[in-house]
């Protein structure tokens, strides 16, 4: 049945001049069908080069509004309507202008996992895979991090040189990573590094040997020597490093590590999004163009 549905998704695909765009965090049926597969910050940049005029994203609602605030003239199709990350709706407009009012000298600074409104507020986006190095390049010494608290006191560590405030957003699915299942599983596995992403808590984080973006953390294992790894992020993940890696242990640390928005979609929600070509992404152009400037900005100094 999903060989025919995976026919059905490659001739479609042609006829309709689409690209299909996954996270690493989806189905591994999925992410075996899509055309280009990464972590947030490489989606978002990809989706400004692709020729296609139209693409299927196969993630949550802030990285399909990503694409289409980089890309107003493609037609960007959820592959689910529902699929939404809970941490973009963290913080709201009235907290950045209260921080503004009190702190008119820090820079806002936006992870990426965030509604096109709240970017169109902040002065520049970023990535788990890109943070550090984009918060260090701003002149501002003081800044504001949203929404997540994990991930700013991760740069905030990094960067002792700046001020930080930040918010109380957090990632429900890394947030029920425990300290107590890492060191249980260091325990059953002693040989294992730790590799970690940035939305951990700290006291997870302290125990990691290497924390990075979903693509930075296939990367280091494949890079690796050891081959014993211990992965502190969402199961999705799995997929591209058992694929790039055979001959290496994986394994994760309790039974949490399991985003229910990313895992809404399946081989029948690609078709079905490439059949009907809805839902659309949709922005109104004001928005979308105060949404554009951090996001562009984050693409500049990324670089
Ligand atoms: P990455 O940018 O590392 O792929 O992370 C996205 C995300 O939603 C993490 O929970
Ligand atoms: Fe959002 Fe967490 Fe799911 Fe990533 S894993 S999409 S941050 S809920």
């Amino acid at each position: 049945m999903s060989d025919e549905i995976a026919t059905s998704i490659r001739q479609l695909k042609e006829e309709k001049d689409a690209v299909i765009l996954a996270h690493y965090y989806v189905d591994g049926k999925v992410q075996e069908i899509a055309d280009y597969v990464g972590d947030s910050y490489y989606l978002a940049e990809l989706a400004a080069k692709v020729p296609q005029s139209v693409i299927i994203f196969c993630g949550v609602s802030f990285m399909g509004e990503s694409a289409k605030i980089l890309n107003p003239g493609k037609r960007v199709v959820m592959a689910d309507r529902y699929a939404d990350c809970p941490m973009a709706h963290m913080v709201d407009l009235e907290r950045i202008r209260e921080v503004r009012r009190e702190h008119p000298d820090a820079a806002v600074v936006c992870y990426v996992n965030s509604t096109a409104e709240i970017k169109s507020e902040s002065d520049v986006c970023v990535t788990s895979s890109n943070a550090v190095k984009i918060v260090r390049k701003l002149p501002n010494k003081k800044i504001f991090f949203i929404p997540d608290n994990n991930l700013g006191r991760y740069v905030a560590k990094q960067l002792p040189e700046k001020q930080f405030i930040f918010h109380d957003g957090f990632c429900h699915v890394h947030k029920s990573i425990h300290r107590e299942e890492v060191l249980k599983a260091k325990e059953v596995h002693p040989e294992a590094l730790v590799l970690a992403h940035p939305e951990c808590t700290e006291d997870v984080l302290e125990l990691a040997d290497f924390i990075g973006s979903t693509s930075q953390i296939i990367d280091y294992a494949t890079n690796s020597d050891d081959k014993v790894f211990l992965i502190c992020t969402e199961m999705g993940i799995f997929y591209e490093l058992l694929m790039k890696n055979p001959d290496k242990k994986f394994y994760s640390v309790g039974h949490r590590q399991f985003c229910p928005n990313m895992k809404r979609i399946h081989l029948e929600s690609v078709l079905t999004a490439l059949q009907s070509l809805e839902p659309e992404v949709e922005l109104e152009e004001e928005l979308r163009k105060k949404a554009e400037r951090p996001l562009q900005k984050m693409l500049e100094l990324a670089k």
